[in-house]
């Protein structure tokens, strides 16, 4: 049976060790070629600077050939169905990474794709960037259980990515979010059932941050928001990771952004820039994380060549 990566929740304690130690792996060595011969077919239904660099040089260094596709090229869902479009990839390539909006758009190509597929991001989750995240956070000697991490800002796709992880790593994670701004309702519920991890759903910012070891922020607008930018701006007033804010938390408190972001809304420049912001690092480490799943994709799916 082929592997995904489309859910965090799929993977095991002992595959994320593992993954962890694949990136150490790769990072040390950069001449392992494990996608020697085969493509990796990309879709890009939405923009992206860090994930679409860091797969693209990221496959061409494991010895692969990434083929980048727009949805402009490809139509996915308006020029053709995500169905034949992932049976097409299941004759040609070696796996498909992609960015969408529709997350069943996603699950349609997992469901009828024989190469694995990997979740670049949809409107629903992030994974990539959670999984990558935990590694800077494992780089910095900050992850140990029970890690207090206080998410300030919208209950987005990467909100719901942190939640799946919480579901596979015990932490105590805290969305400090407006009402009406949560996260979706069925990963929340599912995390607070598994009770691996503390989950707590607050409004005020504030109070959130104490004893915070990470303070995550993201844009308060999503891709595909945009309608709702002006109104969100008012929502989110309150809501800014600014220095009096960070001074709040644990002194050695270390501030992550997912990037793009948008100095002077969810962060301030001085924080962003300061010495407590490791998101630059966050940003790296797209590119090893990632690598390490693509090679442990490839070598679960056995001798699946082009
Ligand atoms: N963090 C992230 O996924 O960035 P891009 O949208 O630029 O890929
Ligand atoms: N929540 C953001 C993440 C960008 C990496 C978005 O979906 O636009």
């Amino acid at each position: 049976m082929k592997k995904d990566f489309i859910s965090l929740c799929d993977i095991t304690p002992d595959e994320l060790e593992e993954l962890f130690l694949l990136a150490d792996s790769l990072k040390k060595n950069p001449r392992r070629r494990p996608l020697e011969g085969k493509s990796v077919a990309m879709i890009f239904q939405k923009p992206s600077l860090r994930t679409r660099v860091s797969f693209e040089v990221g496959v061409a260094q494991l010895g692969g050939h990434p083929v980048v596709l727009s949805q402009e090229g490809i139509g996915i869902g308006v020029r053709e169905k995500a169905s034949d479009i992932a049976q097409l990839f299941s004759r040609m390539t070696s796996m498909v990474v992609a960015r969408l909006f529709d997350h069943a758009i996603l699950m349609e190509l997992a469901n009828i794709a024989t190469i694995p597929v990997v979740n670049a991001l949809t409107d629903l989750s992030h994974p990539c960037q959670i999984f990558s995240d935990m590694y800077t956070l494992r780089q910095h000697n900050k992850l140990q259980h029970g890690i207090k991490i206080v998410f300030v800002g919208d209950g987005n796709n990467v909100v719901n990515s942190w939640l799946e992880m919480a579901m596979v790593y015990p932490m105590h994670f805290v969305l400090a979010a407006p009402n009406g701004y949560g996260p979706d309702p069925t990963i929340l519920k599912n995390a607070r059932a598994s009770n691996l991890s503390q989950i707590e759903v607050v409004e005020d910012p504030v109070a959130a941050v104490k004893n915070a070891d990470v303070i995550y922020t993201d844009v308060w607008t999503s891709m595909g928001q945009e309608a709702e930018a002006e109104i969100r701006k008012k929502a989110f007033a309150g809501y800014v990771v600014d220095s009096t804010l960070l001074s709040l938390a644990k002194s050695d408190c270390v501030v992550m952004h997912c990037l793009p972001a948008h100095r002077g809304e969810e962060i301030s420049g001085e924080v962003l820039g300061g010495r407590q912001s490791i998101v630059f690092d966050q940003a790296e480490n797209r590119l090893h994380a990632q690598k390490a799943i693509m090679a442990k994709l490839i070598e679960q799916a056995g001798n699946n060549s082009d």
